[in-house]
Order: C-alpha cells, then sequence, then structure tokens
C-alpha cells in the first residue's frame, strides 16, 4: 500500500518518464544515468549503493557497464556496494538465479583488482528456508546502511513485469503490505516458488528509483501505470516512487506503444 501521507497528486508528480527509441539506445541512457549517479554519491559521501534489478532486461545494462571504457572507467568500482533487490530461492549457479545474471553481465567482465569481492553482496538463496535467507539479508542491510537505519541506496534500479511487479512484489502477495521489514521471503503462486525480496519501505528510500522496461509485452501495463488509476496491490509498480528523491522511469519505444 502508498503510504496515507503521499496523496495520488504527490504519487504521480513523482514520475520522470524518458522514451528511447530502442533497447540499445535506453541502455545507454540508463548507463548514463547509473554512472552519473554513481560518482556523484562517491564525490558527495566518499561512497555508494545500488540494488541490482533482476530479470533479463538489465542484462545489457550490466554488460555495457562493466565493458564500454565510457562507463566502465568512470564507474568508482572500489567504492561501489552492490545489492540485489531479490532473488529467487534458487542457488547462487542456477540458471534462475539473478546474482548469476549479473555477475555472468557484469561482476565477472570487471578486472579482478576493479571490484573488491566484498561489495558484491548477494542475498543467499540457496538456504533451505528462504524465511532465513530475508533475515539474513537484513542483517546484512543493517551491516552497511547501520541498524535501525532504513537502507537508502543511491540506485535502486528496478524492473517491471507484464503483470506489474517489481522486484518480487508480485500482485496479490504478502510483500505488497510488509511495512515493517526490510527483506521478506515471498511465495509467489503464479510462478509456484519462493522468492526473497527488499520490500516496498527500502524500494521507496532510495534517492535514486530507476525503472528499466523494454518490449513490447510490456505495453499495456506501462500504460496501466503510468496512467491508469492508482492500484499499487493490482500494479505493484506504480506504488513504488522514491518518496525523497527521483523517480526515472527509462523505457523503450516498444514499452511505450500504448502511453500518450
Ligand atoms: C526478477 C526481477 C523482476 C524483473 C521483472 C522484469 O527477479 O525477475 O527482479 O522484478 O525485474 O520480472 O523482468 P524482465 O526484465 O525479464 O522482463
Amino acid at each position: 500500500m502508498l503510504p496515507d501521507d503521499l496523496d495520488p497528486a504527490q504519487f504521480s508528480a513523482r514520475r520522470v518518464v524518458h522514451r528511447f527509441a530502442d533497447p540499445a539506445t535506453l541502455t545507454r541512457a540508463a548507463a548514463e544515468e547509473v554512472v552519473g549517479r554513481l560518482m556523484r554519491a562517491v564525490s558527495e559521501r566518499g561512497t555508494a549503493t545500488m540494488a541490482l534489478a533482476g530479470g533479463s532486461t538489465p542484462k545489457s545494462l550490466y554488460r555495457l557497464l562493466a565493458e564500454e571504457p565510457a562507463f566502465r572507467d568512470r564507474v568508482p568500482w572500489a567504492k561501489v556496494h552492490f545489492f540485489f533487490g531479490d532473488e529467487r530461492h534458487v542457488s547462487p549457479d542456477h540458471s534462475e538465479s539473478n546474482f548469476r545474471m549479473a555477475n555472468e553481465a557484469m561482476f565477472d567482465r570487471l578486472a579482478p583488482d576493479l571490484l573488491p569481492p566484498g561489495n558484491v553482496h548477494r542475498i543467499r538463496g540457496e538456504l533451505p528456508a528462504p524465511e532465513d535467507a530475508a533475515v539474513e539479508y537484513a542483517r546484512e542491510l543493517e551491516r552497511h546502511f547501520g541498524q535501525g537505519h532504513l537502507p537508502e541506496f543511491d540506485v535502486m534500479l528496478l524492473g517491471m513485469g507484464p503483470d506489474g511487479h517489481t522486484a518480487s512484489i508480485f500482485p496479490g502477495t504478502s510483500a505488497l503490505r510488509e511495512n515493517a521489514i526490510t527483506v521478506c521471503a515471498v511465495w509467489v503462486d503464479k510462478h509456484s516458488t519462493n522468492r526473497i525480496t527488499m520490500t516496498p519501505p527500502v524500494l521507496r528510500n532510495a534517492r535514486t528509483v530507476i525503472f528499466l522496461v523494454a518490449g513490447p509485452d510490456k505495453a499495456r501495463v506501462l500504460k496501466s501505470v503510468l496512467e491508469g488509476p492508482r492500484a499499487p496491490d493490482r500494479y505493484p509498480a506504480q506504488g513504488i516512487v522514491s518518496l525523497n528523491g527521483e523517480t526515472l522511469w527509462l523505457v523503450d519505444a516498444a514499452a511505450a506503444s500504448a502511453v500518450g
């Protein structure tokens, strides 16, 4: 649910939508936004934090950040700590693992001395009980952001599924209402699987939330999220706005084909 103090006018006014002709220009624009914010965070506070999205859309972004000198050589890698917005209940070498995807697309492509291993904080999806992985990750967030402090990520990178889910906050699931903890385990009926996910308060506390959405299969839901009535239970991504910072929707023309 949205916080009560976030009225619809504020809520819709808080998002900026940038449309790009194709996935390649979308990816480059996203890389520019990410690198700029990581650099600014490090110059202002000496460190930066980024929560990574899973799924397939961000793969090309992660690859670009690690491979293209125009981006790779500007990211202050040693001062950036990478976390995961969510993870599947699988081992880190599983084909479904968000960590494996980010590792193959980005971390593994970086020279070993660029990014200290301790800067990558993965969710241990391999634990038999997903609840244990959630509790353990919440403690990891506390260790990094301080006990009793709601984690404030410099960049919260998110995707959106065709059903409007983001991270592993799916419509009709308990994760929608987890407002008292930072990480939860959630059973996702439609996929008959457990997930571990950061909760809405953490996503909303980021300095910058960046939604990266591409492809025609997202067109209908993107229109509902951006132009439809307020229905965050039905479209969880609609309820995720940075409450104190920026919310960017970076979308390609195919995903935005139904948006006015
Ligand atoms: C996950 C992601 C999820 C993803 C959307 C979009 O674990 O799958 O965190 O929220 O961002 O499902 O996925 P695609 O980019 O593959 O469309």
